[in-house]
């Protein structure tokens, strides 16, 4: 059994031996492009088996075109870039001369498109969150508070005055509403009211001190006998505190009556039996 081998249409064999062997085949003789190998393999005189390997060569420097695709139509002048690159045995890699320089393509210029949007939405919701985020930090109507207006406002809610009202009114609904009731009407026969009350009303705020320093007892209001007694908060209220309650009674329910100070509350105390 003998087995030779041809390159195409060669008649002489490039190999020929006893199977099994190894043969190297040299392309380097051989142009560019497609090939046939073919395998004969027989006894003499007996009829020969034929195998066919069709397959490409390229030995020479690798052409990339850019600028016309396989089969397409085009019409007047069109730019064509053309490359060639080749690599010899022994050659380092270059990316420079492997590559060809080609336009970029234009779904790389909608990613960035896609992804510029992206960011600008992103912004804009972050902006969005951000402002409403003032907007609800600010007290009282909340829409259209610019950021100027939005500082702004806390300072002036620890003004003196307004501090007093706040402080008034939250006095009295801790300490006093549960009596005497938020509209200040108190409870009939009960708790005495407060609005319309003479002492609350008196020019001169010694009384109504006094009766929230020290408490009250047995004392006919209107001319109603209360069997509950007015507790005393000297202890458990500041100066600052009743001065603000007392200014609250003087100043809600329709009252214009004159305004006090910590300060008279102070001396008040001082002066009040232990
Ligand atoms: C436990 C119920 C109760 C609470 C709480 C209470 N009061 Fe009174 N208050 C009374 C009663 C009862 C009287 C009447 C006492 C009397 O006639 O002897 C009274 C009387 C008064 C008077 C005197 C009215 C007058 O004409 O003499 C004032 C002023 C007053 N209270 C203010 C306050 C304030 C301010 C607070 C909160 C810091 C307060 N009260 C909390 C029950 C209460």
């Amino acid at each position: 059994m003998r087995v030779r081998l041809f390159v195409d249409d060669e008649t002489s064999p490039r190999a020929e031996f006893e199977p099994p062997d190894t043969f190297e085949l040299d392309t380097t003789g051989l142009v560019d492009g497609p090939h046939v190998l073919r395998v004969v393999a027989g006894e003499d005189g007996a009829p020969a088996g034929v195998e066919t390997i069709p397959f490409s060569v390229r030995n020479g420097p690798g052409i990339a075109v850019v600028g016309l695709a396989e089969n397409e139509t085009v019409a007047g002048r069109i730019p064509i870039l053309v490359n060639a690159y080749q690599s010899r045995i022994g050659d380092e890699f270059e990316p420079v001369r492997a590559e060809t320089p080609a336009p970029i393509p234009t779904w790389a210029w909608v990613l960035c498109l896609l992804v510029g949007v992206w960011g600008l939405y992103f912004l804009a919701a972050e902006y969005r969150a951000a402002a409403s985020r003032v907007a609800a930090a600010a007290p009282g109507p909340a829409s259209g508070v610019t950021p100027e207006l939005a500082t702004a406002l806390p300072r002036a809610a620890t003004s003196p005055a307004a501090d007093d009202t706040a402080l008034g009114e939250q006095t009295y609904g801790n300490y006093c509403s549960a009596c005497h009731q938020l509209s200040g009407d108190g409870v009939p026969g009960v708790f005495p009211p407060l609005r319309g009350d003479p002492v609350v009303l008196a020019d001169d705020p010694t009384e109504h001190i006094r009766v929230i320093l020290e408490g009250l007892q047995g004392r006919a209001i209107g001319g109603v006998m209360y069997a509950a007694a007015m507790p005393a908060f000297a202890a458990q209220l500041s100066d600052a505190e009743i001065a603000a309650v007392v200014n609250h009674e003087r100043t809600n329910w329709g009252h214009e009556a004159p305004r006090v100070e910590a300060a008279d509350v102070a001396a008040l105390r001082a002066d009040a039996p232990r």
